[in-house]
């Protein structure tokens, strides 16, 4: 698949890495066209400015901080039809919280920025680390990608490109389910890095055979 990341942090590297290494055409895109070089050089993936790197994309990810996702979509400019994955957690400042939720959730308002494009909530409940690491947790399992969206034939494709990079998957329903999404990111915050668990975790459920 050609993916575009927005965004070379964290997630956006970690996610690129892997998926070159799953034979994806990967292309990182940023505000900041010499970083966003250095990070597509150290993944092997090709670099970009936004504005010129969705046209060919099967996938978009957005990679930034929600605050930053309405500049980021706008140097993006048309998205129609275009499977957008938002990977956010929308936290405060100071990571004891997040800044919305209830009736509304950060995928449903990147929705309202980009409202032709197929946004999926996905891989916000996904350690950076886990990239590198890996996702085959052993005897544990795979660590889980939870999906939600409002298009069915977009949450496949997120769903296999998922897979293609090593994790399961769970179809979570409707895009507004982000709103569940987002504060079980938030507890994978607290449990990891609050109460001391470190980065090797993640949620998933468990099923009765
Ligand atoms: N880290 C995790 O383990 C984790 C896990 C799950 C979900 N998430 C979510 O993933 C997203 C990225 O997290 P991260 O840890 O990768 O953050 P990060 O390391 O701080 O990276 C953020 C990226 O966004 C770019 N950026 C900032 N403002 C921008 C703008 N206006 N336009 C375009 N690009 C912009 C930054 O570029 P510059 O540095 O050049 O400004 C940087 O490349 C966040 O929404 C976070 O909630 C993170």
């Amino acid at each position: 698949m050609n993916i575009t990341i927005i965004g070379y942090g964290n997630m956006g590297s970690g996610l690129a890495a892997r998926a070159v290494k799953a034979g994806h055409a990967v292309t990182l895109a940023g505000h900041n066209p010499a970083r966003a070089s250095e990070a597509a050089a150290k993944v092997g993936a090709k670099a970009g400015a936004i504005s010129d790197s969705t046209g060919n994309a099967d996938i978009i990810i957005l990679a930034t901080p929600y605050p930053a996702a309405a500049e980021a979509l706008a140097a993006a400019g048309n998205l129609a039809g275009k499977v957008l994955i938002d990977i956010s957690n929308p936290l405060k400042a100071d990571f004891s919280g997040l800044t919305l939720g209830f009736s509304t959730s950060a995928a449903e308002e990147i929705q309202k920025l980009a409202p032709s494009a197929k946004v999926i909530k996905a891989f916000n409940t996904v350690f950076a680390q886990i990239f590198s690491e890996g996702p085959d947790f052993g005897a544990a399992g795979k660590v889980p990608v939870l999906i939600a969206g409002d298009d069915e034939a977009a949450k496949q494709s997120v769903q296999q490109f998922a897979e293609s990079l090593g994790f399961s998957t769970i179809q979570a329903g409707n895009l507004a389910n982000a709103r569940y999404l987002e504060p079980l990111g938030m507890l994978n915050i607290a449990l990891g890095y609050g109460l001391g668990q470190g980065t090797g975790i993640a949620p998933t459920w468990i099923h009765r055979d």
